[in-house]
């Protein structure tokens, strides 16, 4: 595989082409998904949930986020790497861009934020200072007290424009990728091709630019009930490696998500 930029994911959005992330915290994962050529490594604050076995992402903090981007920078050798921000790191202007500034320089190449037009003017003075930028729109997970817990979000016409404008106003003040978590398939096609900025999706239906799972989640590593969004890749295959490489068949295909992995 090529090594992956922010041009080339971009590239990849105006070709129509589709491209796999996942979030994972570890060079040695970080080495076979960079391997079976996932393009992005997101380094997300699901790590609170799946690595320190907490309930909510809300307890990470920035210097576990930057210890695991520099341990996945260390194992990838081609893949873009996102590093998230986690929980009020990006709660006014100065804090989101001194702790971007620590995601970036422990290996990140872009930082994910999550929230709507409030965080404009942050996407903007990020965009200023060369930080690039994804954001994170419909289930916020650091706002999982705010909604009463982990439910499908946009599902009414008012929320739904809702999410519509946040995404237009975000990419307006120069975001670079946006994921959509949990929203109706009709919502996530909708604003994919509203945007000129890549979508990524979970839980999000088949029509986003891109799809993104928690590592452990396609490995079927998944303690509880597993997510409707998730799918065991490792069934049927012989090894992790051929399980990598199913899920970025499945995702540039088309295959992945089916209808049982989306909300209606
Ligand atoms: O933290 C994370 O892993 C994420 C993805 C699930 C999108 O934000």
């Amino acid at each position: 595989m090529r090594t992956i930029t922010i041009n080339t994911l971009q590239a990849m959005k105006q070709d129509g082409e589709k491209f796999a992330v996942l979030a994972a915290y570890d060079a040695t994962f970080a080495h076979f998904i960079s391997e079976a050529e996932v393009e992005v490594i997101l380094v997300g604050d699901s790590l609170g949930m799946v690595v320190q076995g907490h309930d909510t992402t809300i307890p990470v903090t920035v210097e576990q986020i930057a210890y695991h981007t520099a341990a996945v920078k260390r194992g990838a050798r081609r893949s873009f790497i996102i590093a998230d921000m986690p929980f009020m790191s990006y709660g006014d202007c100065g804090s989101a861009l001194r702790n971007a500034a620590t995601l970036m320089q422990a290996g990140a190449q872009m930082v994910k934020l999550e929230g709507g037009a409030w965080l404009a003017d942050t996407f903007h003075q990020m965009a200023e200072r060369g930080i690039p930028t994804c954001a994170h729109l419909g289930l916020t997970p650091q706002s999982v007290n705010k909604f009463g817990g982990y439910k499908v979000q946009g599902r009414d016409a008012d929320h739904a424009q809702q999410i519509l404008s946040d995404a237009i106003t975000l990419e307006q003040a120069g975001a670079d990728l946006l994921v959509l978590e949990c929203v109706p398939t009709p919502l996530a096609a909708e604003i994919s091709r509203s945007l000129s900025i890549p979508v990524i999706g979970i839980g999000a239906g088949p029509h986003t630019d891109a799809q993104v799972l928690v590592l452990y989640d396609m490995l079927g590593l998944t303690p509880s009930r597993a997510p409707k969004f998730t799918k065991n890749f490792l069934l049927g295959q012989p090894d992790i490696p051929a399980a990598l490489r199913a899920y970025v068949e499945d995702v540039k295909s088309g295959a992945f998500p089916a209808e049982e992995h989306s909300f209606k």
